[in-house]
């Protein structure tokens, strides 16, 4: 099979490396894809939301499975444009992947269909958001309702600051249309978990938990990022836990996209808070997450096509999926100053003094001349499995160590806490 698979990040390098270890793949393509990406993948120059370019290079290479990887083509309708001209595609369809795209949407059918979550409200109205604020009080939590590059939230201390960040976002258009609406959230407290589960819409395969690090420095301190790091699984996610999530969270979810009319085929994304209410809903988004597929599929022992084409074909039920035994840990090494201003074209060198059973993913790299350098805010995941989490956090920083270019930053401390 000839397989195309549209991003170009550490996620669509994770994405790509297991493919290419399918027996069924004769050819696997990238648009855009990235320096490391096209190591083992034909990287084409089609831009991840150019849908009508995706089709055209899609038609001319004669792909005949195509994987949607990042949010913004999901919300743009690009797995429906192909669906339209008769290829197969893995994601979900734009009326499910609006799961992610419009808070408002998924606060609104978690309310309706029973799925915890913070207690919230919606506004368009700027005045009335600023007069809930001062009823509820603080710490409180404000949302951008669209798409904002993981950045559009805003857990406020003060009732002064989540104040200010409803002003960014409604009057200052920080976050574009994206902030045109917003949602006011209850603060919830307790551990936070990732799953990822593969759903053809009926059945539910939840993949290893994971927990990603989103502030910037150690400590969990400085500005929401992308991601910095993540482990998989997480100690917090108990077999307990892990079936209350199945019959209160994941099932519901599901269930309430098909009564919607909204079938979810693809990867749907479940961010947890632990309570002390029990599992609630952080968000959903509607796609692998990102550092999280890093570690995840390190740990994949399944072929991944054959997973994705269950998917398609709805036939999910059908596959067993294994995993490794053992942790995996994945640090990000990101550009100095990321998530703000950041140069890029640094040279990155000693890659090639990184161990072989450490796998470094690239994010925002450039190939030229066989050397790579830096084109992103996110440069590299530098990613180890090991027997336990502290072997794998190890391993994961004895990569990180061989690795250096101009102002390289990354967090000390990924899964840390864990052990
Ligand atoms: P999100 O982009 O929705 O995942 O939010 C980013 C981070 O903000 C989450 O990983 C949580 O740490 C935090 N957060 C979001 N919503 C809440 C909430 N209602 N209560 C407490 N923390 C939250
Ligand atoms: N790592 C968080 C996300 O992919 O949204």
């Amino acid at each position: 099979m000839k397989v195309l698979v549209v991003g170009g990040g550490g996620r669509e390098h994770a994405i790509c490396s297991t493919l290419a270890k399918s027996s069924k793949i004769e050819k696997l393509y990238c648009a855009p894809g990235n320096g490391g990406i096209s190591d083992i993948a034909e990287c084409v120059p089609v831009k991840a939301t150019d849908i009508d370019g995706m089709i055209a290079k899609v038609k001319e290479l004669g792909v005949d499975f195509v994987m949607v990887a990042p949010d913004d083509p999901l919300a743009l309708g690009m797995v429906d444009a192909f669906e339209k001209e008769g290829i197969p595609v893995f994601g979900p369809r734009q009326n499910a992947a609006i799961i992610e795209s419009s808070k408002v949407f998924s606060k609104n059918l978690m309310k309706k269909y029973g799925i915890p979550t913070a207690d919230y409200a919606t506004f368009n109205d700027i005045d009335k958001a600023l007069a809930y604020i001062d009823d509820m009080g603080a710490p409180i939590v404000v949302k951008a309702d669209g798409l904002a590059l993981g950045k559009g939230v805003v857990v406020a201390a003060t009732v002064e600051e989540a104040k200010q960040a409803v002003k960014e976002m409604m009057l200052d258009g920080k976050f574009g249309a994206s902030g045109a609406n917003v949602v006011i959230e209850e603060f919830m407290t307790g551990p936070e978990v990732t799953v990822l589960c593969f759903t053809d819409g009926k059945t539910i395969a939840p993949m290893l938990s994971s927990q990603d690090h989103k502030r910037a420095y150690d400590n969990d301190e400085g500005p929401n990022t992308g991601g910095m790091g993540a482990i998989c699984p997480t100690p917090n996610y108990t077999p307990e836990v892990a079936a209350e999530c199945m019959e209160k969270i994941f099932r519901p979810t599901i269930d309430a996209m098909n009564a919607e009319g909204r079938t979810f085929k693809g990867v749907i994304y479940f961010g947890l808070m632990i309570t002390p209410k029990g599992p609630k809903v952080i968000e959903y988004n509607s796609r692998f997450g990102d550092p999280e597929t890093q570690p995840i599929l390190t740990m994949l022992e399944t072929d991944l096509m054959d997973i994705f084409q269950a998917v398609v074909d709805e036939k999910l039920d059908e596959i067993e999926i294994k995993w490794k035994d053992g942790a995996c840990c994945c640090v990000v090494i990101a550009s100095g100053g990321y998530p703000l201003a950041y140069n890029k074209g640094c040279e990155i060198s000693g890659l090639e003094n990184v161990p072989a059973d450490i796998t470094v993913f690239h994010a925002g790299t450039e190939k030229r001349d066989g050397k790579y350098y830096t084109s992103g805010g996110r440069v590299l995941g530098v990613t180890a499995t090991g027997a336990d989490l502290a072997s794998a956090i190890g391993r994961a920083y004895e990569g990180v160590s061989a690795i250096t270019f101009e102002n390289a930053h990354y967090r000390k401390d990924i899964g840390k806490k864990f052990i």
